[in-house]
């Protein structure tokens, strides 16, 4: 038998853009989802018959990464699906580790690339973002240009994305959770087809670009203050790519008065928000009054690792 756990994520900056080349930075979190492969007489997936429609990602990730005799896969998951909070990439992520691990060596930048294909294959479009976070942990910044600390390189079709490592010190952010299930291949669709048909929708891409930029210098300065001004423009550009939610809108509002600043996290459309703040337990109070689950997380996690 192999097991091995990976991180969720939460992205800082730079969804939605980052599928179209653009540049994102996201941090591993201390929610962690864990994969267990064991020899069994079928392919069964919590004792239940695999199938691909209920199970897509470990299907997915069995046409990636297995090719042997029947197994059982085991997973249990404290990542709410379709929370935005990168359950998708970490159910990825972990069980194609595991298989790995069942057939000998786990290399981190192989299985980013193959849980990569996976979660491509079952969303349409995506970008390595997630996948690579998950895998890494610690923090990512994905940019099209090859900068320090570089990682690895992944390309799909006309796109390639640079992942490099990145240090997230001293930030305690808060999740406020909508409750909303919001599946991330639909709401990448939408964005697609608005940039392919407005002006307005692809300098939101562009500005979405520079706020990573700035957002990345600002992290490495731990300037709290431009971190949130960014967060709130983001937020904003978001909305106007119509992946926002009058729920997230809320919470979004509610955290910003004991916060540096606050956005929406992930796909959209529902999920979840993040708030940076120094005062957690005044964050996760407001996010609770108006409606929202508050999670207050570590950020800067191991990623995929071998769990005995
Ligand atoms: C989802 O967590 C992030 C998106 O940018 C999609 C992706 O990068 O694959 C919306």
């Amino acid at each position: 038998m192999s097991r091995c756990s990976a991180p969720g994520k939460i992205i800082l900056f730079g969804e939605h853009a980052v599928v179209f080349g653009g540049p994102a930075l996201a941090l591993a979190i201390d929610l962690r989802i864990t994969s267990s492969v064991i020899p069994s007489n079928e392919f069964t997936v919590n004792g239940h018959a695999m199938k691909k429609r209920h199970h897509a990602y470990i299907s997915a990730a069995l046409d990636e990464a297995w090719g042997g005799p029947p197994i059982d896969i085991e997973t249990y998951s404290v990542i709410p699906s379709g929370s935005g909070l990168g359950s998708s990439a970490a159910v990825s992520v972990s069980c194609v580790a595991a298989l790995m691990a069942q057939k000998g060596r786990v290399d981190p930048e192989s299985v980013a690339r193959k849980a990569f294909e996976v979660e491509s294959t079952v969303q349409g479009s995506a970008s390595p973002t997630d996948t690579s976070v998950s895998t890494h942990g610690n923090g990512i910044l994905v940019s099209p240009e090859k900068k320090d600390r570089f990682l690895w390189r992944i390309e799909k079709g006309e796109r390639h994305w640079n992942v490099h490592h990145c240090d997230v010190l001293g930030l305690t952010f808060v999740v406020g959770y909508t409750g909303i299930h919001a599946a991330t291949g639909p709401l990448v669709t939408k964005v697609k087809k608005l940039v392919e048909s407005s002006q307005e929708a692809r300098s939101a891409i562009d500005r979405i670009g520079e706020v990573v930029i700035e957002g990345a210098e600002a992290l490495v300065k731990e300037d709290k203050r431009t971190l949130g001004a960014l967060m709130n423009e983001n937020h904003e550009l978001l909305n106007g790519l119509g992946v926002g939610h009058d729920a997230l809108d809320r919470l979004v509002i509610a955290a910003r008065g004991k916060a540096y600043g606050a956005k929406l996290t992930g796909a959209g459309g529902g999920g979840s928000m993040i708030a940076l703040t120094d005062s957690p337990k005044d964050v996760a109070d407001a996010i609770m009054n108006a409606g929202g689950e508050p999670i207050v997380v570590k950020v800067g996690c191991e990623g995929v690792r071998v769990e005995k």
